[in-house]
């Protein structure tokens, strides 16, 4: 069942618990992410970047996870993670997504909220919901990139203004995790995710969140996090996977047999976060 992410993340909200989104980039990862969804009756949301849309074409990339979100038992939203190009969020609004990111994260406050307002305006009047950021996440998201040395937490009062100007029906926020892989263990911001859910009442979206140790996950929740971006550890699965079945089996060529058990891989690893994020039997008919 295709729904908009407010509806999933207002569920999430008002039930205290995380719903994961995880990132696809072809029909193996979205199969993996909604078998694992409908094995644990858990809403989730798909999401694509930029890069994924570049890589499969917009055509293919939509129509694979509209159809697994169609298909599915459980509430699905599709989303556009970190859109930059205004020019790729319009032409996700035309491709059937039910929720776009507006990332003007690098920009300074007042043009980060008037391209944000822009595409609020749009999307929401074609039912859709969208994600803003602000402060800067470290590290490498596709073709997001941000050096740790300028990385920088949400400063609170922004993000009051920047929800209250914006009226984003999410907003992402920058409180101590990286995206890709961690060198050491990511240290959060618990405070500071208590300081902003305290002035900004709409869903709050934690980036960066593979390799997080589960208790770090499971307080950020309690605290006020709602929708956990997870890619990093669906890559992992994939490529690990692959490279041991292709090292055991050097004389296979059948593509069928080399991502059937990487699609499995995926699927646990799936699994094993919508457990931690407390979304199983949370799905609604
Ligand atoms: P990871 O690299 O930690 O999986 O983060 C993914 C993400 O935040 C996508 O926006």
């Amino acid at each position: 069942m295709l729904v908009n992410s407010y509806e999933i993340l207002k569920h999430a909200q008002d039930n205290k618990y995380g719903v994961g989104a995880f990132n696809v980039n072809n029909m193996e990862i979205a199969q993996a992410v909604i078998n694992a969804a409908e094995a644990l009756n858990a809403p989730v949301i798909l999401q694509v970047t930029q890069g994924a849309i570049k890589y499969a074409g917009i055509e293919y990339i939509s129509s694979i996870a509209q159809l697994a979100a169609n298909k599915a038992s459980v509430p699905v939203a599709l989303h556009l993670d970190h859109g930059t190009d205004f020019e790729i969020i319009m032409e996700c609004l035309r491709n059937g997504f039910t929720s776009v990111m507006i990332d003007g994260s690098k920009f300074p406050l007042e043009e980060n909220i008037e391209k944000t307002k822009k595409v609020v305006e749009i999307a929401h009047a074609m039912g859709v919901s969208v994600e803003g950021e602000l402060g800067k996440i470290a590290g490498t998201e596709d073709q997001v990139h941000v050096e740790a040395k300028d990385a920088a937490y949400t400063d609170p009062q922004e993000a009051k203004r920047f929800y209250e100007e914006t009226n984003v029906d999410a907003l992402a926020i920058a409180v101590g995790t990286a995206h890709g892989v961690y060198k050491g263990e990511p240290k959060i911001d618990y405070d500071r995710i208590s300081e902003i859910r305290a002035v900004v009442d709409c869903p709050l979206v934690l980036h960066g969140s593979s390799g997080v140790p589960y208790e770090a996950l499971t307080k950020a929740v309690s605290l006020g996090i709602c929708k956990i971006n997870i890619d990093t550890d669906i890559r992992m699965a994939f490529a690990n996977s692959v490279r041991k079945f292709l090292d055991e089996n050097p004389n296979e060529y059948d593509p069928r047999k080399i991502l059937g058990p990487s699609r499995e891989a995926m699927q646990a690893v799936v699994e094993e976060k919508i457990k931690v994020f407390k979304s199983d039997n949370k799905a609604w008919k």
